[in-house]
């Protein structure tokens, strides 16, 4: 069965930006797909323990038969983490920019993925698997904008989902979000409409390509 796994990491749900506009790439996706099965990682909803990470990493350090309750925990967290995404045909990771970076709660999904021995270092098990990276932002980061180069998560996003996953990654973004609401940004609240706009276009678009591109494989398979 065809499967999209839908992950977010916005603190909000009512009003969130980018979980909208990956609802927009999951309905498209999910018109071509509707047996298909989306699974969703809430990592706000349910975030994942902050020292998970590190007891993982110190488990790789330490014999099996030794690891303490929070290390073989944390092992088993990262385990059914990465199982979400080796099973699934699409990955649609939907991260606001927080304080010019990654929102904490997919730096820590991150993290624990590469302490899965199959997605750690070097690894091929994610090759070519595709992955859609929805980005809402509060302000505008566009080249010849003032802020430009302050926006440090969306590449760094894109570069650990396409050159450490080996992931092939579309990238949609929906800038100045917080027009509407800061009275210093009124002038660019039409700036923002059309940006928002364009983000649930594009993720239409990118959402029915990638149910194509998943019944084309399907279809080879059979
Ligand atoms: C704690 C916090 C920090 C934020 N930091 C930034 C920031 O550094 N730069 C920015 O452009 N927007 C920032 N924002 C605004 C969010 O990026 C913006 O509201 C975005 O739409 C949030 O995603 P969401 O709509 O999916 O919840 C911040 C918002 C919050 C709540």
């Amino acid at each position: 069965m065809a499967t999209l796994l839908r992950v977010d990491a916005s603190l909000r749900t009512d009003g969130s930006i980018s979980r909208a506009v990956a609802d927009t790439a999951a309905d498209a996706w999910r018109a071509q797909h509707p047996h298909g099965a989306v699974v969703h990682r809430d990592l706000s909803a349910a975030p994942l323990p902050a020292d998970a990470w590190a007891q993982s990493v110190g488990a790789a350090y330490t014999p099996q038969e030794q690891w303490s309750p929070d290390q073989r925990a944390a092992k088993e967290l990262a385990r059914t983490l990465a199982d979400e995404v080796l099973a699934a045909d699409v990955v649609v990771l939907a991260s606001p920019l927080y304080n010019f970076g990654v929102s904490q709660y997919a730096k820590v999904w991150i993290d624990l993925l590469i302490t899965d021995p199959r997605l750690g270092p070097g690894s091929t098990a994610l090759q070519g698997k595709p992955a859609l990276l929805v980005v809402a932002q509060g302000g505008g980061y566009r080249a010849g904008t003032p802020r430009h180069g302050w926006d440090h998560a969306t590449a760094y996003l894109e570069r650990i989902l396409r050159d450490n996953f080996g992931m092939s990654v579309d990238t949609v973004i929906a800038d100045l979000t917080l027009a509407g609401v800061n009275p210093a940004m009124a002038h660019l609240i039409d700036a923002a409409e059309q940006s928002l706009a364009e983000a649930h276009t594009s993720a239409t678009q990118h959402g029915t390509r990638l149910a194509a591109a998943a019944r084309a494989t399907a279809q080879t398979a059979a």
